[in-house]
């Protein structure tokens, strides 16, 4: 076995709660199983300034910068180590700007004399006896594997892929959820499959095809599947979108509201309205209208007041058309709504903000 220690080298800012430690840490549970000696360096916790360009590292005092700070640990970690896992979120085709930095301040491990490998003029490695191989594990929140071209391009350079430094790449783009509490149970297959690759790297110094093949295909989205995925993501990113719902306009209505007693759906209409929560979002003005198969009623939303109303507003805050049955569903808690939304069983317009923000409006 030539891996005995290797590094891995958490890049994303969100520290634990990202989608690249959650590769990083099932890669690590693959090379400890494979007899690897792992450490974990979280660079945004570290004290890492940007390198000066003064080249004391080279001159002055070979081999050591003028920064005293957490780096002057973290090379002598790096100078031992047989491998280095980079882990991190792609950043504007590229990796986060501390990420860089600690790039850069990797100048003293190297010697300043020009020399000619694989073709091209490169630094000689300060500490001879030692060859450092490097894996990249990322993801983006782009869907195409395309995105992650200028960062892996960079990374085979440094780790020169003829030399065989450079042991390979898993890059899963349209990941930003992987970063979610809730969506973990999601990713379990994947992370089973980075377990087994960081067990395969440990072994064979690369992962198997059968291995990559699994993964890119729970990764990888067909033309259909991106135009799919760029739908909901943009309803994702609505729903935190924080708006000003002082500002709707309202049409005064000369219906008569729905009272309880009125029985059925319109009792439950009455119901929900007078369950209302003035001081969710003070001052809203909105109308959620509801359309079910025959019938459709709507909750008019004004200040301090809500009202329930059957018919149909011309124009909505938001629109829910659904089966009446699973609307009524989804509301007692007996299905998932936001399952039931991605299968496709009821549809939204307007608002899907609005949509959210429904449990905060009415209490119960
Ligand atoms: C400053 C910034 C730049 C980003 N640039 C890109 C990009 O060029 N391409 C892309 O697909 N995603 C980009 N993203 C999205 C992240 O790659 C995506 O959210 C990723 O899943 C975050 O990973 P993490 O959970 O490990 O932090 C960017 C995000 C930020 C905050």
């Amino acid at each position: 076995m030539t891996i005995k220690n290797a590094v891995i080298v958490y890049g994303s800012p969100r520290l634990k709660k990202s989608g690249s430690f959650h590769l990083g840490e099932n890669f690590a549970i693959g090379l400890k199983k494979g007899g690897v000696n792992v450490e974990e360096i979280m660079v945004h916790k570290k004290n890492i300034k940007p390198c000066l360009g003064c080249f004391t590292c080279w001159t002055k005092t070979p081999g050591k910068c003028v920064h005293h700070d957490d780096m002057e640990e973290i090379l002598s970690i790096i100078d031992k180590a047989d491998l280095i896992v980079y882990t991190i979120p792609l950043y504007i085709y590229s990796v986060p700007g501390p990420v860089k930095t600690f790039l850069d301040r990797q100048l003293p491990l190297a010697e300043p004399y020009l020399i000619e490998k694989d073709g091209i003029t490169t630094h000689p490695r300060r500490n001879k006896g030692k060859i450092l191989k490097a894996f990249i594990l990322s993801v983006a929140g782009f869907p195409e594997k395309s995105h992650f071209d200028a960062m892996i391009a960079m990374y085979k350079k440094l780790f020169k892929p003829n030399n065989e430094r450079y042991l390979g790449e898993i890059l899963i783009g349209g990941a930003n959820q992987m970063a979610d509490d809730a969506s973990q149970v999601a990713y379990k297959k994947l992370y089973v499959l980075i377990q087994q690759a960081g067990f395969e790297v440990s072994k064979d110094e690369r992962v198997s095809t059968s291995t990559l093949t699994q993964i890119e295909e729970l990764t990888s989205f067909t033309p259909e599947q991106i135009i799919k995925f760029q739908k909901i993501a943009n309803q994702y990113w609505d729903t935190f979108i924080e708006k000003d719902y002082t500002q709707g306009e309202i049409t005064q209505i000369d219906e008569q509201p729905l009272k309880i007693s009125d029985g059925g759906s319109s009792a439950y209409f009455a119901g929900m309205a007078s369950q209302y929560n003035p001081n969710a979002f003070p001052g809203m003005k909105s109308i959620i209208q509801f359309e079910f198969e025959t019938d459709s009623y709507y909750l008019l939303i004004d200040g301090d007041k809500c009202t329930a109303y059957v018919g149909s507003y011309s124009t909505p805050t938001l629109k829910i058309k659904s089966p009446e049955e699973l609307w009524m569903k989804i509301v007692a808690g007996e299905i998932s709504g936001q399952k039931a939304f991605m299968d496709g069983s009821y549809t939204i317009e307007g608002d899907m903000n609005l949509l959210l923000k429904m449990n905060k409006l009415f209490t119960s």
